[in-house]
């Protein structure tokens, strides 16, 4: 075996709310500008990566396997075999485990892990009316044959269908499903209040620029990104409470404010074996000390899934709550991150669904999402894993911490954890 796995290097485009100032690109260049980054910071010679795993959940019908043609055109030779991975929300979490494996295995030394979304250019279909009259006039013989196969299209059937972010087996969306298990809009509010604030911090101190790649946006080039366009330093706790729910307008309390919004962007990371780290006289940020997956009835509570993987994660890593110096929490809404924080102090759901005698732990709410989350700085399903692996591994170095945990919440009622060490 060849020792740890080491968290080398990582890099993001900003992210953006979608519509707006990515809306023209898509998930495929936003990936090829974070690896391209990635890999010219690092000064890693792109003949040594054996592997590139990228994660999205909202794949474009050209480009199915965003890996592979980001791989193509992000400078990485082109024998180097890519896939891209869904695990919803925590795909380039499953990216990142995915390359860990390989490297655990001695099948590749160094590989590159990510994931990109793009909101704003998500497939749009037909109908399956309109479809099936595509087809039958595609088979058609004779221009008489063809016009026939419309015949049979209603005008319902002109109605597009757009992905849902609703859940196939419930039908809810997250936003409907993000029951506030007893958790007070005030406390919703102050998790996304303390995201902007610590976010607009570290924006502002440097924190996040040093992981950030600017962006030129094509195709007219007018506009270079280099920063989150998400934040809102000036939020406030009366400007959150003033917001109307959005999901369950009458009884609700998830707000435009303390959910996370539709994002763009992009995120990698740089993972090697301890031993070639070293050999080629890398520093790591950090070292991936263990990883779990875990999955609750979507039925029940579709957001609860970290609740049950971070004590996983922590039980693989003979760890406890109380050792992580750092914790990222990926926020997809505050009402989420209440609910499993809720959880894992909680004995009676220990002994209910974890089957341990008492709680996993009290979570460190000063350790917690130092540099902002998901809220603030925004959340394209697929890059959010890398995003938060990586600021993770800066924050760590920076404060020269020992352990930070990492926690993402994913449609179908899955968690995914990850522990890092120094
Ligand atoms: C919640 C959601 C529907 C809101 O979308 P939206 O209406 O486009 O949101 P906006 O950014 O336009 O915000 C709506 C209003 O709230 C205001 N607002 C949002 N956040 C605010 C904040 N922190 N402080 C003050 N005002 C805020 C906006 O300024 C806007 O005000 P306006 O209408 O006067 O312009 C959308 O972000 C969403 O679907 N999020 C969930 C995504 C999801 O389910 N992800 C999967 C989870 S893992």
């Amino acid at each position: 075996m060849p020792g740890r796995v080491a968290l080398v290097a990582s890099c993001r485009t900003p992210f953006a709310k979608s519509g707006e100032v990515f809306k023209d690109l898509t998930a495929l260049d936003l990936a090829k500008v974070a690896v391209r980054e990635l890999i010219e910071r690092s000064e890693v010679d792109p003949k040594l990566i054996g592997t590139l795993v990228m994660g999205q959940v909202v794949p474009s019908i050209k480009a199915p396997n965003l890996a592979r043609e980001t791989g193509l055109g992000a400078l990485l030779p082109k024998g180097v075999p890519a896939y891209t991975i869904n695990r919803a929300c925590a795909s380039s979490n499953q990216a990142i485990a995915d390359v860990a494996s390989a490297i655990l295995l001695g099948h590749v030394e160094v590989g590159i892990a990510g994931g990109a979304e793009s909101l704003s250019s998500v497939p749009i279909l037909h109908s399956k009316g309109m479809t099936n009259a595509l087809m039958a006039a595609s088979k058609a013989k004779g221009v008489g044959a063809q016009i026939a196969a419309f015949t049979r299209v209603r005008p319902k059937d002109f109605i597009p269908e757009t992905p849902a972010i609703a859940e196939p087996s419930t039908g809810l969306s997250m936003g409907q499903s993000a029951k506030d298990n007893g958790i007070s809009r005030a406390e919703q509010d102050e998790i996304a209040f303390r995201s902007h604030h610590n976010a607009a911090k570290a924006r502002d101190d440097g924190r996040l620029g040093r992981e950030i790649a600017p962006v030129h946006v094509a195709p007219k080039y007018g506009a270079t990104v280099i920063t989150d366009g998400l934040i809102r330093a000036d939020t406030s706790m009366e400007a959150l409470a003033k917001l109307k729910p959005v999901f369950d307008r009458r009884f609700g309390s998830v707000t435009a404010g303390n959910a996370s919004p539709l994002t763009d962007g992009a995120a990698a990371v740089l993972l090697m074996s301890e031993e070639r780290a070293k050999s080629l006289g890398y520093t790591p940020l950090a070292y991936i000390k263990s990883w779990a997956v875990a999955a609750v009835d979507p039925a029940w509570q579709l957001l609860m899934g970290p609740a049950l993987a971070i004590p996983m994660a922590l039980d693989r890593a003979g760890l406890t709550l109380g050792d992580m110096d750092l914790i990222e929490m990926h926020e997809a809404f505050g009402a989420q991150v209440a609910s499993n924080i809720q959880a894992l102090e909680s004995d009676a759901f220990a002994k209910e669904r974890l089957g341990r005698t008492s709680r996993v732990g009290m979570v460190d709410r000063s350790r917690l999402n130092v540099c902002g989350s998901s809220i603030a700085i925004g959340h394209p399903f697929g890059a959010t894993g890398a995003r938060i692996t990586g600021s993770l591994g800066h924050e760590m170095t920076r404060r020269n911490s020992k352990f930070g945990l990492i926690s993402v919440c994913a449609q179908g009622g899955m968690g995914f954890a990850m522990v890092l060490e120094r």
